[in-house]
């Protein structure tokens, strides 16, 4: 089955053709970060307008790339939410349209469940079950999947995600939009050791999260400092450093818990350099197995909707019609298509 993904929740408008039996086909994504870099955050109604403006184009893009005409898509997947939902709305009303116009199913699709899929495709995916660590701009979160669609929450962040927790750090030190990549290439120039900061909630039993205080000791540490170019890249290795802990001692928690050994690390932060090395040697250490997605597939993007959604069709090939977007939705309220 091929399938058309399109995503639109939030600053990314990412178009993909997945096929069932030959995998990726082909993948285009436009980024909107110069559009919001001057107001230093996303900006809700100026991401829908260009949404509005890109998706087409992009989807006769991707369909030229894969060498495909618009007949040849047998189902398409839009991102429902959470997201942004003029945002949402966007791939909505076009995947819906579209699959109208073609007399195809369309499927909206659950935007952390394509994180948490975006492993799958690679030549060398997990089999379930796993735990999953998804790491991104809006969420930080420990689930235990025991197949498509059942999902267990371990734990979660109470306050800021992990992304955002770089990007508000990045942004206290003037860093270029959007921050967390650009803190962690600065912690790279960074002397380990001259600063340390906490390793937030890790005292204490449990599989939560808090970045919140971490955020505030980094600004501090700032604020006192001599602000010097060593000093910001010394501050920004000590937080990635306390970030990077933090994650590996809950994953390490996780993996106890629930007695798995596969562990699937998701979402925009798991790009993360500092954090892939660290796990891979405890990885090596502990017997686990980690997989992550190529690069291109940790932040959003459309070919990690297209795979989730193909894999809900494959399960349910109800026409549903709805254009309904659900901004807030939690991932455990998800359930398999068949039950
Ligand atoms: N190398 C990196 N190191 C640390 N953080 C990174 C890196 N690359 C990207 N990020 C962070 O990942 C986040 C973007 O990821 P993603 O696109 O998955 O998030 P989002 O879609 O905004 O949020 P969500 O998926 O929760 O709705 C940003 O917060 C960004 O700073
Ligand atoms: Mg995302």
């Amino acid at each position: 089955m091929r399938v058309l993904g399109i995503e639109t929740s939030c600053d990314e408008t990412g178009v993909a053709v997945y096929d069932t039996d030959h995998g990726l086909l082909a993948h285009v994504l436009f980024s909107q970060i110069e559009l919001h870099a001057e107001y230093g955050g996303v900006v809700p109604e100026l991401a829908s307008r260009d949404h509005v403006r890109k998706t087409i184009p992009l989807i006769e893009q991707v369909l030229e790339r894969a060498g495909l005409k618009k007949t040849d898509i047998e189902g398409i997947a839009y991102t429902s939410g959470p997201g942004l939902q003029g945002a949402l709305m966007v791939g909505a009303a076009i995947g819906q349209s579209l699959a109208m116009a073609l007399n195809i199913p369309a499927v909206g699709v659950h935007h952390m469940e394509g994180h948490l899929l975006a492993p799958m495709l690679e030549a060398n995916k997990p089999e379930f079950p796993f735990v999953a660590l998804l790491v991104s701009g809006g969420h930080t979160q420990l689930v235990a999947v025991q197949e498509l669609g059942r999902y267990e929450l371990l734990g979660q962040s109470i306050d800021d995600a992990a992304g955002e927790a770089f990007d508000k750090t990045a942004k206290m030190m003037s860093l270029p939009y959007p921050g967390g990549p650009a803190l962690a290439k600065l912690a790279d120039q960074g002397k380990p050791g001259r600063f340390v900061f906490p390793r937030p909630m890790t005292d204490r039993p449990g599989l939560d999260f808090s970045f919140s205080g971490l955020k505030t000791a980094a600004l501090n540490a700032y604020q006192q400092s001599d602000k010097a170019e060593q000093t910001k890249a010394d501050i920004a290795c000590a937080f990635q450093q306390a970030v990077v802990d933090t994650l590996i001692i809950k994953c390490t928690r996780a993996l106890q818990q629930t007695g798995l050994k596969r562990l699937v690390i998701a979402g925009g932060v798991s790009a993360n350099y500092a954090l892939r090395q660290t796990l891979d040697q405890l990885a090596q250490q502990k017997g686990w197995q980690v997989y992550y997605p190529s690069l291109p597939f940790c932040t959003d993007n459309g070919a990690m909707i297209a795979y989730a959604g193909a894999m809900r069709l494959l399960q349910s090939k109800n026409i549903n019609l709805e254009i309904m977007v659900k901004p807030r939705w939690p991932l455990t309220d998800l359930v398999l298509s068949g039950s």
